[in-house]
């Protein structure tokens, strides 16, 4: 690494100067580095002064096909000449609609609407209001409850925090929420001696049914992340949870929303997690990975049902919710041109053999006595170290991430899970070199 002085601090000392930068304690940038990143290639970040990162995070796992992805600038270049934006409410244009046409058709129809915003706590906002309002045209305005996971993030927007039970995004705001109902999460870590991780979906949801029993005439909704709880420690859960959970919300007339804003796009090795249940659900939430990494872009799918529950003569049963760049033309295109490189390079089977190479590659830290609880789902890979000093435990993300950064690898462990979430184009030499890295990392941080 070469920290030579000069333009680097510059830009380091305006931003701490001038940017409120997010989820962060900006006090901890007295110590912790701050990277001023100039360009992006492949997998990899460059700092201004040259240094360079392995994106094993996928930049908050958004970025699927590398950073400045030739295919998707072009698309991106040509449709700046053509239209950057228009307002949706009264407009539409060909970018939108075929990427509504194109995702629609991956639920065979089933979801037949698609509603845009920008972020994923948008999308999350959207999902809950527009299931709310359904009921509300069906004559039950009483159903106006949620139901969340415990362990589950959905965005940090005032709703959507509503139906997160993360304490350290969620506490200080606790007394704005509206609070929904925390049932057991399905995490199969949770499992005991003799148990599988279909068992412990099994329970989860019985512990859920008995709410249903009691409530489900006051409750709207549930949301689910659906197959790994990401935010909270990337605790992952049988495909059965979620056809129980389907079950369960036909029986008791509830929606089911799937929040596929981290697990969609392939994340978990089909396109929808909900695919591996064999399942549909009422509401899907798609951002980060939907725009390839390259724009701000959220929307909600809906069954076609929801979406006549609103068809009306009288405008106050329409969903009067908007954003001012709502189906932004450059994000749908940017998009469009991440759906076409699926396609094109069959991505979803290229990504299983590459998943089975880095999964062998981390084998080590599989059986290491340090590591408990090594998890693989598609392309998320997780592992909880296992760490005697509470001390040691409250500063081993910090020092992961800094160990990391000399080691020319972006990783930020959530408490004392490690995980990656690298984009989809790894090469043979990439995957090597980041599992090599994640274990010498892993190697210095414990032994420190
Ligand atoms: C499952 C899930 N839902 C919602 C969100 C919120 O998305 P955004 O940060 O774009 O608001 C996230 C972000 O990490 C997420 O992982």
């Amino acid at each position: 690494m070469n920290h030579t002085p000069g333009k680097q601090d510059d830009l380091v000392t305006r931003s701490l100067r001038s940017v409120w930068h997010p989820c962060t304690q900006m006090q901890h940038h007295e110590t912790l580095p701050l990277i001023p990143v100039s360009h992006g290639r492949g997998a990899w970040l460059y700092d201004i002064n040259g240094d360079r990162y392995l994106d094993a995070i996928s930049s908050w796992w958004v970025n699927l096909f590398g950073h400045a992805n030739p295919r998707i600038n072009s698309a991106l270049k040509l449709q700046l000449d053509l239209l950057e934006h228009a307002m949706l409410a009264g407009f539409t244009h060909e970018p939108v609609v075929q990427l509504s046409e194109q995702l629609a058709a991956r639920t065979g129809h089933v979801l037949g609407h698609c509603f845009y915003a920008s972020d994923g706590a948008s999308a999350v906002e959207i999902a809950l209001k527009m299931s709310f309002h359904t009921w509300r045209n069906h004559g039950k305005p009483a159903k106006r409850e949620f139901v969340c996971l415990k362990g589950s993030y959905h965005g940090e927007t005032i709703g959507a925090l509503g139906v997160t039970d993360v304490p350290i995004f969620r506490d200080a705001y606790d007394s704005l929420l509206q609070h929904a109902h925390v049932v057991a999460s399905p995490d199969a870590r949770n499992a005991e001696p003799g148990e599988s991780a279909a068992d412990v979906a099994r329970q989860a949801a019985g512990e859920l049914e008995k709410l249903l029993q009691e409530r489900a005439s006051q409750i709207a909704a549930i949301i689910i992340e659906p197959l790994v709880q990401c935010a909270s420690g990337m605790a992952m859960h049988d495909p059965v949870y979620l056809q129980e959970v389907r079950l369960l919300c036909d029986k008791y007339q509830i929606h089911m929303i799937a929040d596929e804003i981290a697990v969609g796009c392939g994340r978990t090795g089909t396109f929808f997690a909900c695919e591996q249940a064999a399942i549909w659900p009422d509401f899907i939430c798609l951002s980060k990975g939907i725009s390839g990494g390259y724009l701000p872009l959220s929307l909600v799918m809906t069954r076609d049902e929801i979406y006549q529950s609103f068809y009306d003569i009288d405008v106050r049963r329409g969903f009067l919710h908007s954003h001012s760049y709502t189906g932004n033309p450059l994000a749908c295109r940017a998009a469009l041109a991440t759906l076409a490189i699926f396609e094109e390079d069959d991505v979803l089977n290229a990504n299983r053999a590459r998943a089975a190479q880095l999964t062998m590659a981390l084998a080590p830290l599989a059986s290491h006595e340090q590591v408990a609880n090594f998890r693989h789902r598609g392309m998320i890979w997780a592992f909880d170290a296992v760490i005697d000093s509470p001390q040691a435990a409250a500063t081993f993300s910090q020092r992961f991430f800094s160990t990391a950064l000399e080691h020319e690898l972006l990783l930020r462990p959530i408490g004392n899970t490690v995980y990656l979430m690298p984009p989809y184009i790894l090469s043979d030499e990439e995957i090597a070199g980041l599992a090599a890295r994640v274990q010498t990392v892993f190697a210095r941080v414990m032994a420190a």
